[in-house]
């Protein structure tokens, strides 16, 4: 939907008054918005969120949307506009139930919980339909040495680590989210665990020709996994990554606070897509190649939402309350300090132990949440650092007792566990030293690609924009809401956040 038509059924359906408020305050946005013919705009559950195409209408002839396989998918069937070029469970609940689960998403390549499910059983699409998960078969790389074991302790579905009769090799199956397919520009890391950055996106200088290796690379490998088909084209790759390179996303409006983009905030996809991005920026651990310090203010969108003028018309006070949370929230993300413990690529990080004039491992250390977001207004991490913050752990098995109890925020799906065995503590002190160590996780990670002890785990954190129209969260959806997620990092770094701080989290989260 168009943004002229959304504005008019927005008109419509809410009462005049309220609407008129919003109007006059963001008429000057609804009309550029209106007019940008490259703008697509969509309902979302907490208002709208708009896709930006740099290069101009959506060519739905774009190999993007065509059928390159054998089994009726696209890239559309999992990367969806009106999601962020993501995809929420809402959407893959409504495909499910009106097509009685025959659209081509529930494939039962990788669109069952295990190959061998069979279609338009709900049961056999358990992690799909309620956590949007599809599967990722990945083969266990065997390192000579090999540095750790694995095996299945927990197998729900039976397939979760298979052993091909005649080349011996292994095979895990992983569950996770679609990632979008937008602001793609800003990615120092493609796919969760890093294995379609082929070509390292850490330099200004071949950043660019990397990223689109890469996205080729990757748009082979979609299409023969995901689409069951032959490798695309070159003409055909070439064309799906200058359509993908070329979208930025964002949420446009609030149903509480109206425009996302007025002359006080920055919000939306088209600020976006001027965003200044570079490998490195404001990095944490002071690797921003023109050394220039990390800031830890890394949102910078809302601050003028903080102190609205005065108005006695009760619909303009509303809207001006709703805006001074996402102000107060957008300014607890850049500033609330936390101790952050336990996450594997930091507290095990020997380049920031010398940052902070100490030594491995780290036990704890002050941070924020822009420690790990830190792209400037985008929120991934500008230099490659997968990290483990917790996300992945059985949660039946974890025994820190902070991670215990974030996990517990959440609703973790009923995922195989994998034990790994032959690795040391990353976190040993002089006492626990030599003691065995043992990791239950339900998503080695990037583990799984290099074979090393010490990429167990570790994932990307992604970009941060558009969230509100593709929830559940994290790589495994186990944060079926904002809510869940806030929960779960108020436990893991023991923030004390108050119920009204994390309604501000929340109301910024969503305006992203
Ligand atoms: C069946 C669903 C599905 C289909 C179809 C699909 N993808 Fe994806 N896509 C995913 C999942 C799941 C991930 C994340 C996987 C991971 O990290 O291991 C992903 C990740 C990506 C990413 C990485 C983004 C990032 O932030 O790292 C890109 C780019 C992408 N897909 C492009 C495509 C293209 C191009 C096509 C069509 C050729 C396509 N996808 C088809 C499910 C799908
Ligand atoms: C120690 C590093 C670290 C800190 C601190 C951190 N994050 Fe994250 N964040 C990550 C990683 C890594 C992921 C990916 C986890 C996953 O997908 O399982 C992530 C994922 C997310 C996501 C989910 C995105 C998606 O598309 O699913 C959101 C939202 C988020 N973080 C918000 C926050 C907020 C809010 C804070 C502060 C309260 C915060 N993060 C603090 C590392 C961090």
């Amino acid at each position: 939907m168009r943004m002229k038509m959304i504005l008019q059924s927005w008109t419509a359906s809410r009462g005049k008054k309220l609407a008129l408020a919003v109007v006059a305050l963001g008429l000057a946005t609804a009309v550029s918005a209106a007019v940008i013919p490259q703008l697509f705009a969509f309902f979302d559950p907490t208002g709208v969120i708009a896709t930006y195409n740099l290069n101009g209408p959506l060519d739905h002839s774009n190999p993007f949307f065509q059928s390159l396989g054998t089994n009726g998918r696209s890239c559309s069937t999992c990367h969806i506009a009106s999601n962020a070029m993501g995809l929420s469970t809402q959407n893959i609940q409504e495909r499910f139930f009106s097509t009685r689960g025959q659209d081509p998403l529930f494939a039962a390549i990788d669109g069952a919980n295990c190959p061998n499910g069979s279609s338009g059983n709900p049961a056999d699409h358990s992690l799909l339909l309620g956590h949007g998960l599809i599967r990722i078969p990945l083969t266990v790389p065997t390192p000579n040495p090999v540095q750790f074991q694995i095996v299945a302790t927990h197998d729900p579905y039976g397939c979760a680590l298979v052993t091909d009769p005649t080349s011996g090799e292994q095979t895990a199956s992983v569950f996770r989210r679609p990632l979008p397919t937008t602001n793609l520009k800003f990615l120092s890391t493609i796919m969760f665990d890093g294995r379609e950055t082929i070509l390292p996106l850490n330099d200004r200088t071949t950043d660019p020709a990397n990223l689109f290796s890469d996205l080729m690379h990757q748009a082979v490998d979609a299409t023969t996994t995901h689409a069951q088909g032959l490798p695309p084209t070159t003409a055909q790759q070439t064309a799906i990554v200058n359509f993908e390179l070329g979208l930025f996303s964002a949420q446009v409006f609030d149903n509480q606070a109206g425009f996302l983009v007025t002359n006080v905030a920055q919000g939306g996809p088209v600020n976006l897509s001027q965003a200044a991005y570079y490998p490195g920026i404001n990095d944490t651990l002071g690797q921003d190649p023109n050394h220039i310090p990390f800031n830890p203010t890394v949102f910078t969108l809302f601050a003028g939402f903080a102190n609205p003028t005065d108005s006695r018309d009760p619909f303009a006070r509303a809207l001006a309350a709703a805006q001074k949370n996402i102000a107060a929230g957008e300014a607890i993300f850049n500033t609330h300090t936390f101790s952050i413990s336990n996450v594997r690529g930091l507290n095990d990080n020997a380049a920031l132990a010398t940052a902070l004039g100490t030594t491995l491992p780290i036990a704890s250390f002050e941070g924020t949440c822009t420690t790990c977001h830190d792209a400037p207004n985008v929120g991934d991490h500008s230099l490659p650092l997968p990290l483990d913050i917790g996300t992945g752990h059985d949660p039946a098995t974890e025994t820190d007792p902070q991670i215990a109890s974030a996990l517990a925020q959440l609703d973790f799906p009923d995922l195989p566990v994998y034990q790994i065995t032959g690795c040391s503590n990353p976190f040993a002190t002089a006492q626990t030293a030599g003691e065995p160590y043992v990791v239950n996780t339900t998503d080695p990670g990037k583990g799984l690609i290099t074979g090393a002890c010490s990429d167990v785990n570790r994932i990307k954190g992604p970009i941060l924009r558009g969230l509100a129209s593709r929830a559940p969260y994290f790589h495994n959806g186990a944060a079926q809401n904002l809510d869940q997620l806030v929960n779960f990092y108020n436990q893991r770094f023991q923030m004390n956040l108050s119920d009204e701080e994390k309604k501000q989290l929340i109301a910024f989260l969503n305006s992203l």
